[in-house]
């Protein structure tokens, strides 16, 4: 099943509960997009805001590091089991040690790599991965326009992963629209970070809800939205 993030850092963040509450019931989880105005030239939450937003909704988190030394950030992080983190395969030198901590945590581990980086670096990793997050912009900043040669970098780890009958997930983030969405679940994306094409809409509840009709129109809601326990 595709599943549908969205990206907190495209919301209002002076109501971010209200936010929450509105997109819960349609929502397969939130992307939190975590930036040290080192990796890239932004910042945003540390952990107080990660755990405030995880008390807040029942949704997985799928938070997307942007940081220098990421192992720190994981040692330091108190999610609730099954969240997904994605750190930078160019922000550290061990990578498995990191998978493997964030194994250890009870969360999904996920790799991300910036649109110029070459895919060699991520392919010996795939088989140790719960998902591969391709980004479809230079990480930093909302409302950027999707890179199309993403398209071939798509292509390529599908392969991969069919070839060597991985299970891991592949994960889009940047420039996701309703206009490409359904290309990109029929190339493979099973993971989808929305930021600006849900939060600039009027009405938030209602993009997301079409988002879902596009991603899985056999359903009158999209797709069967359960609570998690
Ligand atoms: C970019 C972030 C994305 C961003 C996506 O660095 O990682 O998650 O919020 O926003 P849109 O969908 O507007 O490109
Ligand atoms: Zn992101």
């Amino acid at each position: 099943m595709p599943a549908l993030y969205p990206s907190l850092i495209a919301a209002n963040q002076l109501s971010l509960g209200p936010t929450l509450d509105a997109l819960d019931a349609y929502a397969d989880g939130y992307h939190l997009d975590i930036m040290d105005n080192h990796f890239v030239p932004n910042s945003t939450w540390g952990h107080g805001m990660i755990n405030a937003i995880a008390t807040h909704t029942k949704r997985q988190l799928w938070v997307h590091l942007m940081v220098d030394n990421p192992g720190i950030w994981v040692e330091q992080l108190q999610l609730p089991q099954e969240s997904s983190v994605t750190f930078h395969i160019e922000s550290t030198t061990d990578p498995l040690r990191i998978i493997h901590a964030l194994q250890k945590k009870d969360c999904y581990a996920s790799v991300a790599l910036k649109p110029g980086t070459s895919l060699d670096t991520i392919i010996p990793l795939l088989p140790q991965l719960d998902q591969v997050l391709i980004m479809s912009v230079e990480p930093g900043f909302s409302g950027q326009h999707f890179i199309q040669n993403s398209m071939d970098r798509i292509a390529t780890i599908l392969q991969h992963k069919n070839a060597h009958n991985l299970a891991l997930r592949i994960g889009i983030d940047g420039g996701v629209t309703s206009k490409n969405i359904v290309n990109l679940a029929n190339a493979g994306i099973q993971d989808f970070a929305v930021g600006n094409a849900l939060f600039k809409a009027k009405d938030i509840a209602e993009a997301l809800q079409q988002l879902q009709i596009l991603l899985n129109p056999s359903t009158s809601l999209g797709r069967a939205i359960t609570e998690k326990p």
